[in-house]
């Protein structure tokens, strides 16, 4: 991307949006942004913890993906279509547990939406767009970097809405990339965690010994990525010019972790910790998903309402362990220049983290 640069991005209070824009402003002392917020004070509190100085080259405008026209004021529309010259949409419902008309709201309707706008952008070189390696719903296998069609359904009306979002992407009659990364894990510098996900709630459910069974195999592949890795690749590749109408899987692919590896790593680091072992927690017993589903059923509708609450939460994320896949990565590695580092590589350091930090995550600036 050249100086002078004026970006749209949305998601800019987010784990992603906001990496990415830090990153790119910090590389492009020429550029600025807009950035489209749905709520000032958020704005404000992102601004002043993530950007610093570089808070002066950003311009926030109200907007909403959920609303016809974004919401956006006449006269800031105006303005975004005259300057803009590339767009990052990186905002999103992220929560698994939404229902398929919530998630569609936000995600599928909320890039229609952005994608309008993109169109009357009459600078605009590129919309980038940030998906989710989860698409692939319960497809199983090598998955590729392009569209694998809608036949293997989804785990959750997240995954659905985001696969639905990707599929208006590839209509647009103008220059676009998108990004699909798989569960953003930790920093890979020092394994810090700055967003706690659904990977994170599942480790902190087994490491309080709440679920006795995980629906896996112990070869299976648990693929993540760190979030370093993400917003560089991001940076890097957005207006590359060879990068026009790809689809990337920013995963660690051939570099993800067995399932069997994970929890030895992490039982034994959890074995270090005297309170914990004296707590006589079981390891997590490996098993099919009907059997698991069969668990978890019983549970929910005859156990304990705290246990049923938590495998109820469970459900939207956990079935994805039993789908065993690996993301090919051919197009991100070549276009980045290097594969994702591999999750053996920090993951150890990510539960250390983790244990040390209460199972909270950081705030600091974005990574
Ligand atoms: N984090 C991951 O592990 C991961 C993995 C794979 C893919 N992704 C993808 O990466 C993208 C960014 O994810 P993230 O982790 O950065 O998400 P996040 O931290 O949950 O941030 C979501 C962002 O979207 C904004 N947003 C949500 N609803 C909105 C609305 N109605 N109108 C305007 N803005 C709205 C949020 O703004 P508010 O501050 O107002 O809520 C926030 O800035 C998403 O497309 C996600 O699917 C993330």
């Amino acid at each position: 991307m050249s100086d002078n640069n004026v970006l749209l991005v949305t998601g800019a209070t987010g784990l992603v949006g906001g990496g990415v824009l830090r990153r790119i402003l910090e590389a492009e002392p020429g550029s600025r942004a807009y950035v489209m917020v749905r709520d000032e004070l958020r704005w404000r509190s992102t601004e002043q913890r993530a950007f610093g100085n570089l808070a002066s080259r950003i311009t926030p405008v109200h907007g909403d993906l959920t609303v016809r026209g974004l919401g956006l004021d006449y006269n800031v529309r105006r303005r975004l279509t005259r300057e803009v010259t590339g767009v990052i949409h990186a905002g999103a419902d992220t929560c698994f547990s939404r229902s398929l008309a919530e998630a569609r709201l936000v995600n599928t309707e909320g890039t229609r939406e952005m994608l309008a706008l993109a169109r009357v952008c009459g600078r605009s070189r590129r919309f980038v767009h940030v998906s989710t390696a989860y698409v692939a719903g319960r497809r199983c296998g090598l998955i590729e970097e392009r569209d694998n069609g809608s036949s293997a359904g989804w785990v959750n009306a997240y995954e659905r809405s985001k696969y639905e979002a990707e599929v208006l992407v590839r209509k647009a009659d103008f220059d676009w990339v998108i990004f699909r990364p798989s569960t953003i894990a930790c920093d890979s510098r020092d394994g810090s965690v700055s967003q706690i996900n659904g990977m994170h709630r599942a480790l902190r459910i087994y490491h309080r010994g709440l679920a006795a069974m995980m629906p896996a195999k112990p070869g299976d592949l648990l693929d993540m990525v760190t979030s370093d890795y993400v917003n560089d690749a991001i940076v890097r590749v957005a207006f590359d010019p060879r990068a026009s109408r790809q689809t990337m899987h920013l995963c660690a692919g051939s570099n993800a972790i067995t399932i069997g590896d994970l929890l030895d790593a992490a039982y034994e680091l959890w074995g270090t910790d005297p309170v914990w072992k004296k707590k006589g927690v079981e390891r997590a017993i490996l098993t099919d998903l009907d059997t698991y589903t069969l668990f978890a059923r019983s549970v929910i509708e005859t156990g304990d309402p705290r246990l049923a609450s938590i495998l109820s939460s469970l459900s939207h994320f956990i079935p994805q362990l039993a789908l065993s896949k690996q993301f090919d990565t051919t197009v991100a590695d070549a276009l980045v220049g290097h594969p994702a580092p591999a999750v053996a590589t920090y993951w150890k350091a990510m539960i250390t983290h983790l244990m040390a930090n209460n199972w909270r995550c950081v705030t600091r600036a974005a990574a």
